[in-house]
């Protein structure tokens, strides 16, 4: 029934307008397939669920935290956070581009398969095996606490703050722990990876990144032998 009465077409008006509105939010899905504002779609390095490409050194983004990722893409746009292959991403998005696309990777689901992972935290590991130690135990005699305290067990990632580890091209792990300790990236939460990433040494800094990026497969082998029949152990 079309409305008469000067009311009646106040309401229509009124309606056409909320389901149109003429400044739009921005789409976080949208960007991240065709890109905004001269920036390229995220998906042709990030992946099409987020999940990363181990080989060229592009990070996951799926599941981690909302504000965390909005955080990164700000510094990386203010230069704080030195990315010579985001810092002109990231500038050509807005503030509000920057937040949509980062809540909508924080949505998609992480690829990782965490029960998997978190059992890795329960295996055994020596000493001389820098990185699993290191992962899982620490070095406190120098005050570095195991990564898996903060980054969860087998470095699933930790609620809003503490992102995920775990299958994380080791290159690029290496390279924020070195970039913490040139400064070359913010601090973030109660500069607690400035603290880690100093007492590190090189040879350290490799072995628990490269120990975090093998992760995803260590987990699947050590979960196809607990489950494999007894009688075909190895
Ligand atoms: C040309 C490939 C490429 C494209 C396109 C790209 N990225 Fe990146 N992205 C990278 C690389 C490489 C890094 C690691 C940065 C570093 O080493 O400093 C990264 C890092 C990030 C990080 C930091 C992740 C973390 O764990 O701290 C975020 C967030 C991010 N990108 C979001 C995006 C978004 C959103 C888009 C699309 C608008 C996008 N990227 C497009 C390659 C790319
Ligand atoms: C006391 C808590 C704590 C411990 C222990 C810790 N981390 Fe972190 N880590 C954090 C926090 C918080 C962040 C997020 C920093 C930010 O927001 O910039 C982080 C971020 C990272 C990142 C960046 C991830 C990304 O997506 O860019 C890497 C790499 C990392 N940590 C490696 C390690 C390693 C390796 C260890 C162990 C040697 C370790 N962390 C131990 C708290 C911790």
């Amino acid at each position: 029934m079309i409305p008469r009465s000067l009311p009646g077409m106040l309401v229509l008006g009124a309606l056409f307008a909320a389901a149109a509105p003429a400044q739009s939010a921005p789409d976080g899905k949208q960007i991240s397939a065709q890109g905004a504002n001269g920036a390229p779609a995220c998906i042709t390095c990030h992946g099409a669920r987020g999940e990363g490409n181990p080989a060229a050194g592009f990070p996951q983004l799926a599941g981690m935290g909302g504000r965390y990722l909005e955080e990164q893409l700000n510094a990386m746009a203010n230069g704080s956070r030195v990315s010579p292959v985001m810092a002109a991403t990231a500038k050509a998005l807005d503030p509000a581009q920057r937040q949509a696309v980062a809540q909508y990777y924080a949505a998609l689901p992480s690829t990782l398969d965490t029960d998997q992972l978190a059992a890795t935290a329960m295996h055994p590991s020596k000493p001389a095996d820098t990185g699993a130690w290191l992962a899982t135990r620490g070095a406190w005699d120098k005050n570095v606490p195991a990564c898996n305290q903060c980054h969860g067990p087998g470095g699933i990632g930790v609620g809003e703050n503490f992102p995920a580890l775990a299958g994380q091209p080791a290159a690029y792990i290496a390279g924020q722990l070195r970039a913490w300790r040139q400064g070359q990236r913010p601090p973030g939460p109660l500069g607690l990876m400035p603290a880690v990433a100093t007492r590190l040494s090189e040879s350290e800094i490799d072995a628990v990144s490269a120990y975090y990026a093998g992760l995803p497969t260590a987990a699947a082998q050590l979960a196809a032998q607990a489950n494999a029949p007894a009688g075909a152990k190895q």
